[in-house]
């Protein structure tokens, strides 16, 4: 099974945001986490940071939109040249259309539930998007707690994506560390979010040893 282990520059140094990239340079992609102060309270930064990231990143840029209406937005930050583009399906009016949209700008499309979110409505359109993320907290901050109690349901999206035998990355984001990651891997993850994890320590080392607590 392929691990990917995308670090969130939610918990870089934003005033040094290059150098940061480069320190995450062993990692599959980094996570952009864009924040809106509407779908979640807490804003980050937008398109212009993903245009300029783009252009100076090791690696793949892998956006995790938190806002509202991304059927007007998401678009831009594929047109930008974002690898993945990720929305919550609690925001988005026509999951489907949009996830097209990305698809045929050439970017990875993602969905995004947050904790309390069924997945019941998406495991028959599965073939519609490239990643699901399952959110393990509630969106909005960094450094929060692993909430195990999603873990059925990211099971039951893996379950059904061998079932249709589709290929669709399955990933998770909040609270992964060390000791948390392996139990999202059990549960079917194969593409793990870390922000404090990474960024609290060396990044290649923490990034190292989160594929080495994957394959214990
Ligand atoms: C939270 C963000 C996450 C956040 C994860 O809403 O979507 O990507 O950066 O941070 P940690 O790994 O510290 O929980
Ligand atoms: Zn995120």
């Amino acid at each position: 099974m392929t691990t990917r282990i995308n670090p969130s520059i939610l918990a870089a140094d934003f005033a040094n945001l290059e150098h940061e990239l480069g320190r995450i340079a062993t990692a599959d992609l980094v996570h952009v986490d864009i924040m809106d102060n509407h779908f979640v309270p807490n804003l980050t930064f937008g398109l212009p940071m993903v245009e300029r990231l783009v252009q100076v990143s090791p690696v793949p840029l892998d956006v995790h939109l938190m806002i509202d209406d991304p059927d007007r937005w998401a678009p831009g930050y594929a047109e930008a040249g974002a690898a993945s583009v990720t929305f919550h399906v609690e925001a988005a009016a026509d999951p489907v259309r949009l996830a097209r949209r990305l698809r045929e700008i050439g970017t990875r499309a993602g969905i995004a539930l947050k904790p309390g979110t069924d997945a019941t409505a998406y495991l028959d359109l599965l073939d519609e998007f490239d990643q699901v993320l399952v959110m393990t907290v509630e969106p909005g901050f960094g450094g929060q707690s692993f909430m195990p109690e999603t873990m059925p349901k990211l099971r039951r999206v893996a379950d059904a994506v061998a079932a249709r035998g589709v290929d669709v990355w399955l990933q998770v984001d909040g609270g992964i560390t060390v000791d948390t990651i392996g139990i999202a891997a059990d549960a079917g993850a194969d593409t793990f979010v870390a922000g404090s994890a990474v960024f609290r320590g060396e990044p290649a080392e923490q990034i190292a040893a989160l594929r080495a607590a994957v394959a214990a």
